[in-house]
Parts: C-alpha cells; structure tokens; sequence
C-alpha cells in the first residue's frame, strides 16, 4: 500500500514528537503492509511553515535513518498546504511543493469553511498542470453539511482524499457515515492516514481499505490502491464525475 498523507516527519509539526517516534511510525506502516509513504507536514496552517527545500532535506536524512534500521519503508516528500493568498506566490517560489516529483499538490481547507478564492486557486492550479487533491473534506464543515459543494471544485478538476480514520469512526458515527456515502457516490480519489503519531493516530489504513471492501466492494479498494500508485508515477487519476445524491434520513451537524 501506498500512503499520500502522513506527518511522520520528525519534530516539524504536530506530527511525529521526534526520530524515535518517527521510527517507530514507520515500524507499525510496514507492518499494515505499507511500503510507500509521502510525508506531508503542514504548511502556512496558521502555526506551521516548512518550506519545501527543508521537508526534502529532512526526507533525505530520515530515509536514512529508516535504512539503518533495515525499516522496508520508502518516503516522498510532500506538504499538506493550507490555502492562502500567496499560495500562487509560494508555489513560484517553491516554498510549496508537490506529491513527490507529480502534478499533484495536497491543499487543506480551513475546518469551517470552504475560501471564497478556491475556485480561482484551483482554476490557476489547473493551468499550470496542477491537480489539487482536497484532504479531508469530510472533516470540512461546509462540506460535510452540502457534499454538493465537493462535487462542484471536483468538476473543476480537484480530486479528494478521505482519512482512513474518518472511515474507522475516530471521528464520530457522523463524519463516518458521511465518508462511506462520499466513497460510494465517487466523491472520494484516495484514501490516506493522516498519520500524526504512533498511539492514537497512527496509519489505519489496513482496517479503512477493510471496511471500504465490506461496505462497497473490493473494486472500489482496488480503485484507491491503483489511485495512489498512478500519482506516485505521475499517471492521470481517472475521476467520474460524481453527483451527489442525499442520503434519505440524512443528518449533519
Ligand atoms: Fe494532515
């Protein structure tokens, strides 16, 4: 399995405390059968900045530390950018950076609201040949109440990544319900840990991907899979284009 999302970088956010832990992490992705992971620390979220060239040198240094340790375990660097104004500025300036070496870039929302500029972001993304993937919008709050919203920015040409703990109910009955519905009505491109530690947010990924094959089907497992290796290699993602249906007896917030 392949992981697009993780904080398993050393002391840069409120991800890993420090390389222990990061060891640690990495121990228990291999042993859900994880062999890829791009870390993504947050980036202009208000309390962090990691600019791209550091979170590149730190990959170099950790994935180092990883093979001393005989750890099978393969890391990227990424960022998880939250949008901004100078967002346009900061990726010329490669403060921010893409997935790995893809067209691929990790943008997360503020948690209430989805930024009146987004449409224009992503418009500018798009004609550089960049896809933003959305992180989370399950755990956006304007989304979770009218999903329709996602279904407008991924006609645009956004994709979106639910977290693997949305899916196993870390985040409540609600936002896990809401997350199973966005994955059966293709509102979801892949599906990612969102690692923050080794105890209580860890990877989980094995055990979403689990409850995805009980409750859609195995080919929608497979879809993510293949989804995460495609943007590893820089492939087009196909994406349906999804329309939301509300659910009968829907509730939010
Ligand atoms: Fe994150």
């Amino acid at each position: 399995m392949i992981d697009i999302h993780s904080h398993l970088l050393p002391g840069i956010d409120d991800g890993a405390s420090d390389m222990d832990e990061t060891v640690r992490m990495a121990k228990m992705a291999v042993e859900e059968g994880i062999h890829t992971v791009i870390c993504t620390p947050h980036h202009a979220n208000g309390q962090f900045m990691n600019p791209g060239d550091g979170v590149i040198r730190l990959v170099n240094e950790v994935q180092i530390v990883l093979n001393e340790h005989d750890i099978p375990l393969t890391i990227y660097p990424g960022q998880e950018i939250r949008t901004n104004l100078e967002f346009m500025d900061s990726f010329s300036a490669k403060d921010i950076i893409p997935l790995y070496a893809s067209n691929y870039i990790l943008v997360e929302f503020p948690a209430r609201e989805i930024p009146k500029y987004t449409e224009e972001l992503f418009h500018e993304l798009r004609v550089l040949g960049m896809t933003p993937i959305i992180a989370h919008p399950e755990r956006n709050s304007e989304i979770a109440s009218d999903p329709s919203k996602l279904v407008r920015l991924i006609q645009l040409g956004a994709l979106a990544q639910v977290t693997s703990h949305s899916i196993n109910g870390m985040f409540g009955p609600k936002i896990q319900k809401l997350s199973i519905n966005m994955c059966k009505q293709q509102l979801v491109h892949f599906v990612s840990s969102d690692a923050h530690n080794s105890t209580r947010r860890a990877f989980g990924l094995r055990a979403a991907y689990s409850s995805i094959n009980s409750q859609i089907g195995k080919q929608q497992v497979a879809y993510y899979q293949m989804n995460a290796e495609k943007l590893v290699r820089n492939e087009i993602v196909e994406a349906a284009v999804p329309a939301w249906k509300q659910p009968k007896k829907w509730w939010f917030f």
